[in-house]
């Protein structure tokens, strides 16, 4: 069975309580696209109030410590956002790779903290623009793939629980409204789907790889009907549900 199209919203450090009313348009206008999985991440300040506010799509954390509990000032960890309510957490993003010095091993750790927790996992790669321009993209992003997925005991139920997706983000596409070509994301995400299979056998086709950087209204259509693209991460363009609903609408199908 195909599983559906999956839109999330990664609001990152933007969202105040008034954002809220964007969110439950988006929940609203979400319950006329049933062939489509909708999400979005606000802020850890707002995910509460958020899942209070919506009944029809998908709440996560943008991070989550890769331990239980414990003396890490700040942090917050996936039993604790699993306690909550949320439904998945994004790992690995390009920004706290950058940010915080993220280390593979380091967003292993906590897709498998996440996947213990119960949560849904989006792991992130992607190549900056030097490592594209030197010939490099799907070298950097294999190792990216090798180094972060999970592993170990539960780890292929997890996801053949359909658990984990992979999101591809070429950093140099993010908040930049510079999209890849459809062909280089065709490419790439072959290659990512490749490194899945070689992975986890026959559990990878539970694991859907979206695309990310710059998605909006206008460029989702081509992006999502391109080979191997089962979803998008976005974010500025999902900051508003007049952004956000377009992006969902191309992820739909007519249903027959
Ligand atoms: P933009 O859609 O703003 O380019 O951000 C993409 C992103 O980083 C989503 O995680």
């Amino acid at each position: 069975m195909t599983q559906r199209p999956y839109i999330v919203g990664n609001w990152k450090m933007n969202g105040s309580r008034t954002m809220l009313a964007e969110a439950r348009s988006i929940d609203r206008a979400a319950q006329r696209y049933p062939d489509v999985e909708i999400a979005l991440a606000p802020p850890f300040t707002l995910i509460d109030a958020l899942r209070e506010a919506v009944s029809a799509i998908g709440v996560g954390g943008q991070d989550c410590h890769a331990e239980v509990k414990g003396a890490h000032t700040g942090d917050v960890s996936a039993a604790m956002l699993a306690d909550i309510g949320a439904d998945f957490v994004i790992v690995g993003h390009s920004e706290r790779r950058r940010d915080h010095k993220e280390s593979n091993a380091a967003v292993r750790a906590k897709a498998k903290a996440a996947l213990a927790a119960g949560l849904g996992v989006i792991l992130c790669v992607g190549e900056t623009l030097a490592e594209r321009d030197a010939g490099k993209a799907e070298a950097v992003v294999g190792k990216q793939i090798d180094g972060s997925l999970p592993k170990g005991e539960g780890i292929v139920e997890a996801i053949a629980a359909a658990r984990l997706a992979i999101a591809y983000e070429p950093v140099w596409a993010i908040g930049t409204g510079r999209v890849a070509a459809i062909e280089d994301v065709i490419a790439m995400h072959a290659a990512v789907r490749a490194r899945l299979i070689a992975a986890f056998g026959d559990s990878h086709a539970k694991v859907r790889i979206l695309y990310g950087g710059s998605v909006n209204g206008e460029n989702a259509g081509a992006l999502l009907a391109a080979e191997g693209v089962e979803g998008a991460l976005v974010g500025g363009a999902s900051l508003t549900a007049d952004a956000f609903l377009p992006i969902i609408a191309a992820a739909s199908r007519p249903i027959d």
